[in-house]
């Protein structure tokens, strides 16, 4: 059967991956997401001081770049793909709000961005793959078969997402992470580097009062009909 790219782009806290997993379980691809690599650079940050409060030595990441490897490995019980930073598995780690509060300005970097592109773009070569992050559709895969742009309510995500991290056993209150997630919005659409924005050729996916297997129903007939070449 012939292979597509499928490209996954939208807000934080969409179920971006939860659909991007699911379509490459059903048909064989291989799943990559993008916004754990720029968690994993985010970490690495964080633990070599580039990163804390109010202080961001960009010098000194930039100085790093070359230090950092990022790969995946199958997750010991489930089907997913944990990622890996030099070799270390850092899945849980880069869940956490912390990382997610400085991975929006770690993302502005362009030489960040550059790095992880072109690996994403090397992982994609051979199509049969699902990809989400920000910037699929319309700077790494540009020509890819299938573009779906997730988006729903920032309440509705910022509950999906509390609900994840108070499920892990963190301590957050929700308008913590409410807060986050609007802020992520904000760094994410206006930085000036691959800015996340809808591609011309993708559609549109409200999921705010959607469930996550009509979803998945959705838009896994749209790459049947892509795969079939009837739309
Ligand atoms: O999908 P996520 O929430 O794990 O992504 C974390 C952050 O990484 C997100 O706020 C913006 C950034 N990101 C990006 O700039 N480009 C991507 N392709 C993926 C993520």
């Amino acid at each position: 059967m012939k292979k597509i790219t499928i490209a996954i782009d939208g807000y934080s806290s969409t179920g971006k991956s939860t659909v991007a997993k699911q379509l490459a379980d059903y048909l064989d691809y291989i799943y990559v997401d993008t916004g754990a690599m720029y968690r994993a650079v985010t970490y690495f940050a964080m633990h070599h001081g580039f990163i804390s409060e109010n202080h961001f030595d960009k010098e000194g990441l930039l100085n790093s770049l070359d230090q950092i490897t990022i790969g995946f490995e199958k997750a010991p019980q489930f089907e997913t793909a944990d990622v890996l930073l030099n070799g270390k598995n850092i899945e849980s780690e880069i869940r956490t709000l912390e990382v997610s509060s400085f991975v929006s300005p770690i993302a502005t970097v362009p030489e960040v961005r550059r790095k992880l592109v072109h690996q994403q773009q090397l992982l994609g070569q051979q199509k049969g793959i699902a990809m989400d992050g920000r910037d699929i559709g319309t700077v790494v895969f540009p020509n890819a078969e299938l573009k779906i742009f997730m988006n729903a309510s920032a309440a509705k995500r910022a509950n999906r997402r509390y609900e994840e991290l108070i499920e892990r056993g963190d301590k957050v209150t929700y308008q913590k992470v409410y807060d986050n997630v609007v802020e992520r919005d904000r760094i994410d659409t206006t930085r000036e580097d691959s800015p996340l924005v809808m591609a011309a050729d993708a559609i549109e996916i409200d999921n705010s009062d959607m469930n996550m297997e009509d979803q998945f129903q959705i838009i896994l007939q749209l790459a049947k009909d892509r795969i079939a070449g009837r739309i």
